[in-house]
C-alpha cells in the first residue's frame, strides 16, 4: 500500500484537481481510494451528485465502519467523502485529533486490509493539526504550484514545515515531486517563472492550463471520462505513472 498527499499551504493551485484525476488514472491498474480530507469537501461535490450517507469524520469517530463510509466511484476507484456543508471533519480535528495523532495510520492500515493499493489524500491549504496528522501517515507528498511570483517562497515554507514534521515524528515523508500546474506557454511571465521551477532540486511535472479540467468538474466527472483527448491528459498520465513507480518501490 502506498499513500500520497497533494499539499501546500496555498489555495487554488490544483490540489483537488490533480488528486482526483490522478487517482482516476491510477485506478486503471491498481485498487485506489481517494480521501477527501478537506473540510471544504471539494472532491466530494465534484464526484458525487447526491449527498452521501456518511463522511470521513464518521469513520474516524466510529460513527460508521470503514466499509460503510466508502463510496464506489468506478470499478477500481473508491472515495471517502467529506460534507462541505455541515460536515464534522473540522470539529473532529479541533476537538479529538489531538488525542489520536496516528489515526490516519490506522485508517491506512484498515484500507490496506480491504485491498487498497493506492491511497490519495486531498488536503485543504492549511497546516493545522489535521494536515500534519495526515502528512505523517503518508509515504510521499506532492506539491502543486502555479507559475506565480510567490510560489518559490511557498515551497520553501512548506519544505521547512515538512522537515520539522519528519524530525518531530521520526518520519521520512518523501517530497521530491512538484507540479507546475496551469502553465500557459504563451505567457512570457509563466515561462520565466517556469524556468525558476526547473532550478529546484526536485522532479518537475508540468500540467498545462486546460479549461476542460474545470468543465469536467461541473459535470461531476474526471477529465478521463469527460474528455479523453483533453490537452492535460498526457501530463496527468506522466504524474500518475510517477506515483505508480513510487508505489512499486514502497
Ligand atoms: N491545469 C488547469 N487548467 C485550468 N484550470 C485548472 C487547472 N487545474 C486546476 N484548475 C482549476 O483551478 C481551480 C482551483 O483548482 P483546485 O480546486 O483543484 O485547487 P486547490 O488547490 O485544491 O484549491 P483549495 O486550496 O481551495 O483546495 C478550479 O476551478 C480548477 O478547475
Ligand atoms: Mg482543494
Amino acid at each position: 500500500m502506498h499513500s500520497t498527499a497533494f499539499h501546500i499551504q496555498k489555495g487554488g493551485v490544483g490540489k483537488s484537481t490533480l488528486s482526483g484525476n490522478v487517482a482516476w488514472k491510477l485506478s486503471e491498474h491498481q485498487k485506489t481510494i481517494l480521501i477527501d480530507a478537506d473540510p471544504q469537501g471539494n472532491i466530494s461535490s465534484w464526484f458525487l451528485s447526491e449527498p452521501p450517507q456518511y463522511e470521513l469524520a464518521d469513520i474516524l469517530t466510529g460513527g460508521c465502519s470503514t466499509e460503510d463510509g466508502i463510496i464506489q466511484l468506478s470499478n477500481q476507484l473508491s472515495l471517502i467523502p467529506t460534507f462541505g456543508l455541515d460536515g464534522s471533519l473540522k470539529q473532529y480535528a479541533e476537538n479529538t485529533l489531538n488525542d489520536e495523532p496516528f489515526i490516519f495510520e490506522d485508517l491506512n492500515e484498515a484500507l490496506s486490509r480491504l485491498g487498497y493499493e493506492i491511497i490519495i489524500y486531498d488536503l485543504s491549504p492549511g497546516m493545522s493539526r489535521l494536515e500534519k496528522c495526515i502528512l505523517i501517515a503518508t509515504d510521499e507528498v506532492i506539491t502543486p504550484l502555479t507559475p506565480e511570483y510567490f510560489s518559490i517562497d511557498g515551497i520553501t515554507i512548506f519544505r521547512n514545515e515538512l522537515t520539522k514534521l519528519n524530525k518531530n515524528f521520526r518520519k521520512d515523508i518523501k517530497h521530491n515531486k512538484v507540479v507546475c500546474n496551469m502553465l500557459n506557454r504563451s505567457f512570457r511571465r509563466h515561462l520565466s517563472l517556469y524556468s525558476e521551477f526547473t532550478r529546484m532540486d526536485m522532479q518537475l511535472f508540468t500540467i498545462p492550463q486546460d479549461s476542460r479540467l474545470a468543465e469536467s468538474q461541473l459535470h461531476h466527472q474526471s477529465i478521463y471520462t469527460y474528455d479523453p483527448v483533453a490537452k492535460s491528459i498526457t501530463a496527468l498520465n506522466a504524474l500518475a505513472d510517477a506515483i505508480k513507480a513510487e508505489s512499486n518501490g514502497s
